[in-house]
C-alpha cells in the first residue's frame, strides 16, 4: 500500500539521512515524549507502528528491559532495513509490513505506540482495529499526529513557498492534514477503544538556519523530499530566500531558527 502522499519508497541512504537530521531534531523528541505519555514500564510488550528508523523503539527498549520485549512495524524496506542495522544487539523484532494488515497473534501487546504515521493510512479505520486486535485486553495505545500546518510554522512557510512557485507541496504539507483533535478523538471511539483522550503538545527543535532546515527536509523528510526535489538549484535557492524572510521572527541570533512543532497526542484503552 502506498501513502497517501504517493511516495512511499526510501531507500536505505534516505533512512539514513532522516536518521541524521531529522530524528535528533524533531522526531526523536517527539517519539520519546510519546513513550513517555505511554506509561511505558519494565516488562512491558510494546509496539512501534510506523517506525521509521526506530527512535520510539530503541528508546522504549531501554525502558522496559530485559523483561519486556519490542516489536517495530514499518512498510518501508529502507527503513527497516536501517533500523536492524542500528540495532546491534538484535533487541528489536522489526518487522516489514502494513499496520493494516499485522503478523502479530491477537492480545499480544502491552503499549502500542505510532508517531506521525496515522495521517498517511488511507485506511485510518482498518489500521487502528488491527491495532486494537493485537492490544492485549487491558492494553492501552498512545499515538502522535500533528496538528495543522499554522501551528507548525516553519513546515508551513516552505509548503507556501513551494505553492508560490505553482510546486505540488502535499509532500511538506500532507503530514498536518489530519489534524482535528475532535475527529482523531472520535475515530478511535468508534473503533471501540475507551478511557480516549487527546491532548495538544508543542515543542521547538533549533536548526542553524531556514536554509539548514529546509536542506534537512530536502535530504532527509520521507515525504518532504520529493516536495522539493521538483526544484531546480535557482528554485531551491529561491526559495531558501522566501523561507527565510517569512521566517525571520523564530531566528534566535544564537541558537538559530525555532522550528515550533505541534501535535496532537491521543492515548486510548481496550
Ligand atoms: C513520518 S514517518 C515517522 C517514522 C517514525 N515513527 C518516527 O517518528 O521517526 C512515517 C512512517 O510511517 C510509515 N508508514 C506509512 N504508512 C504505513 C503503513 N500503512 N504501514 C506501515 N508503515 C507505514 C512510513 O514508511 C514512515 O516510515
Amino acid at each position: 500500500m502506498a501513502e497517501e502522499t504517493g511516495n512511499g519508497a526510501i531507500d536505505t541512504s534516505a533512512a539514513e539521512a532522516f536518521e541524521k537530521f531529522l530524528v535528533p531534531t524533531i522526531f526523536g523528541p517527539w517519539s520519546e515524549l510519546m513513550v513517555d505519555h505511554a506509561g511505558t514500564k519494565e516488562g512491558d510488550r510494546l509496539l512501534d507502528v510506523g517506525c521509521g528508523s526506530g527512535a520510539a523503539a530503541r528508546y522504549a527498549a531501554q525502558i522496559v528491559g530485559k523483561q519486556g520485549s519490542v516489536s517495530a512495524i514499518d512498510f518501508n524496506a529502507g527503513m527497516i532495513a536501517y533500523a536492524k542495522s542500528k540495532d546491534a544487539n538484535a533487541e528489536i523484532d522489526w518487522h516489514q509490513g502494513d499496520v493494516t494488515d499485522m503478523p502479530y497473534e491477537d492480545n499480544t501487546f502491552d503499549v502500542i505506540v505510532g508517531n506521525q504515521l496515522l495521517q498517511f493510512l488511507p485506511e485510518k479505520e482498518d489500521g487502528l482495529a488491527e491495532m486494537k486486535r493485537v492490544l492485549s485486553q487491558d492494553g492501552h495505545l498512545t499515538l502522535n499526529v500533528y496538528c495543522a500546518s499554522h501551528r507548525n510554522p516553519a513546515h508551513a512557510a516552505v509548503g507556501k513557498a513551494l505553492e508560490n512557485r505553482n510546486i505540488d507541496a502535499k509532500g511538506v504539507l500532507h503530514p498536518f492534514s489530519y489534524n482535528d483533535p475532535v475527529v482523531l478523538g472520535d475515530l478511535l471511539q468508534k473503533i471501540g477503544f475507551h478511557d480516549v483522550s487527546v491532548v495538544r503538545k508543542q515543542m521547538d527543535s533549533y536548526f542553524s538556519s531556514a536554509e539548514n532546515f529546509i536542506d534537512c527536509l530536502a535530504v532527509g523528510g520521507p515525504s518532504s523530499r520529493h516536495a522539493l526535489e521538483q526544484l531546480d538549484a535557482e528554485g531551491l535557492k529561491s526559495l531558501k530566500a522566501e523561507a527565510t524572510e517569512t521566517l525571520a521572527e523564530f531566528v534566535d541570533a544564537e541558537k538559530g531558527l525555532r522550528v515550533i512543532t505541534a501535535s496532537n497526542m491521543a492515548f486510548a484503552r481496550i
